[in-house]
């Protein structure tokens, strides 16, 4: 026992002694009881044992914590003219005060600011990483860049940031350009799922007859001149993760009851397989069709709507939300300005009633065109309503009656050649294409109706 204790002595003595932190205890009156090697080094004073401590250690408040016996924790006190983090505590036995301990962590608080940068430079580097990360992964939207500060698109954000959390199935509808495929990026990018993978299929780009086995794989030998070894399907490849079934309207009938099946069932079964394999997949599906229209026509089955139907997002159209167009136009611009590398320093007064006026069949897709194109036609760094080529007369009718059947074509004629130029970015000779005529006739045609700046 007694050879113990001696030897846990020695240990506890060997700790303090060779401690980082600069550690000193003294008596209830100041007197310095120990005092370890940093400490004793970096004061400058060797022989410190029972002397008071006012006189070895500057600015100390250990004898004051002494007669308080309050402790006092991550205190600056400055010595030898550096700020140093100093904890007092007295320490008691048997409801005594016995003696108060004090310990310096740093050494100087700039060491603390230095390990703070730190920390923060590793959170910076590994908020990037996450993004890279979900980038790779496909989803690259999140809701703060979704601009929504209408109330009918803060009502839609709600919604969708709401329904994110969980895993419940969501159909986000809206018109073309609106912002679906953005919605469902930041559904993704909100939920539990975040770090799985986002997949998108579109059900309209793929040909019917390799649309099942794009959704479901095959296995192995399948069918003639598929690859060997068979193949994942998307449903399989976002297992843990979102898959976005985009254009969900255009999806052929005997493929939706197959879907249906994978919704209900949660396993897919790949083409020419045995057994079915279980996934587990969050569905978002969009469509800028009207699906009620579409079972009406007998070309979407009603059981699947259902299926999908647990909560719709319906994103408004831009038309419907002029209190975003400044937003965007700003955030579109800047994006525009980067990829483009053309300056716009000013946008004319006229440019916003031009805007607000036009119609936007395209939404926001368009208005993203139709600003590319309008950089493009400028000539110096001011934006003008000219250079957007777009007309809002298409939208009004003739004030005075029925306007001539001249009239009506030209007008048709005019909007189609606007539309084909929102489509290719500007680029006149795929409009020209788009539309099935000639360049020189696209030419003089924007001549005519004065496209031409
Ligand atoms: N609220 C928004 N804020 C910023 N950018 C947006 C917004 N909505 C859409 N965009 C931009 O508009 C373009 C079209 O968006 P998206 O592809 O999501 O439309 P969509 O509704 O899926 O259209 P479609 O039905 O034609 O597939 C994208 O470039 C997107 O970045
Ligand atoms: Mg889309």
């Amino acid at each position: 026992m007694e050879r113990d204790s001696q030897n846990y002595l020695k240990l506890l003595e060997a700790v303090l002694e060779n401690a980082h932190e600069a550690i000193v205890v003294t008596d209830p009156d100041g007197k310095i009881l120990l005092m370890n090697r940093t400490y004793r080094d970096f004061v400058g004073v060797q022989d410190v044992i029972g002397r008071h401590v006012t006189e070895v250690i500057e600015n100390t408040r250990m004898h004051i914590v002494a007669q308080t016996g309050k402790p006092e924790v991550a205190q600056i006190q400055r010595i030898k003219g550096q700020d140093m983090i100093a904890n007092r505590v007295p320490i008691f036995a048997d409801g005594k005060m016995v003696a108060v301990l004090g310990t310096v962590l740093f050494q100087d608080v700039r060491q603390l600011h230095a390990l703070a940068a730190t920390v923060d430079q590793l959170k910076q580097e590994l908020a990037y990483y996450k993004r890279e990360f979900r980038r790779k992964l496909g989803a690259v939207y999140h809701f703060d860049q979704i601009v929504g500060l209408s109330p009918n698109m803060q009502e839609v954000k709600n919604l969708a940031q709401k329904v994110a959390k969980s895993d419940t199935t969501v159909l986000i509808t809206g018109e073309s350009g609106t912002g679906k495929e953005l919605f469902a990026h930041a559904i993704h990018a909100a939920s539990r799922r975040e770090m799985g993978p986002f997949i998108r299929v579109n059900c309209a780009a793929i040909p019917d007859t390799l649309l099942e086995s794009e959704l479901f794989g095959y296995e192995e030998g399948a069918f003639t001149g598929a690859v060997r070894k068979g193949k994942k399907g998307k449903f399989e490849l976002a297992d843990h993760g979102t898959i976005l079934l985009d254009e969900i309207g255009d999806m052929p009938l005997p493929l939706q009851a197959k879907l249906l099946r994978v919704l209900q069932e949660k396993e897919v079964e790949r083409v020419g397989g045995i057994r079915p394999v279980s996934i587990d997949v969050r569905v978002i599906a969009s469509t800028n069709r009207d699906l009620q229209q579409r079972i009406r026509e007998g070309k979407f089955r009603e059981d699947l709507f259902y299926r999908l139907n647990v909560v719709t997002l319906t994103i408004p159209p831009l038309r419907e939300r002029p209190e975003d167009l400044p937003r965007l136009v700003d955030d579109l611009l800047e994006q525009l300005m980067e990829s483009t590398g053309i300056i716009v320093k000013e946008i004319a007064d006229d440019v916003w009633s031009v805007l607000h006026e036009y119609s936007w069949p395209g939404n926001i897709r368009e208005l993203r065109n139709v600003l590319e194109r309008a950089m493009h036609v400028m000539e110096g760094d001011c934006l003008k309503a000219k250079h957007l080529m777009i007309s809002t007369s298409d939208n009004r009718t003739a004030s005075s009656g029925v306007p001539t059947l001249k009239e009506s074509l030209e007008a048709a004629e005019r909007a189609a050649i606007v539309r084909a130029l929102a489509e290719t970015g500007g680029n006149k000779l795929e409009a020209a294409k788009l539309l099935g005529i000639s360049k020189s006739g696209f030419y003089q045609k924007l001549d005519k109706y004065g496209l031409l700046n």
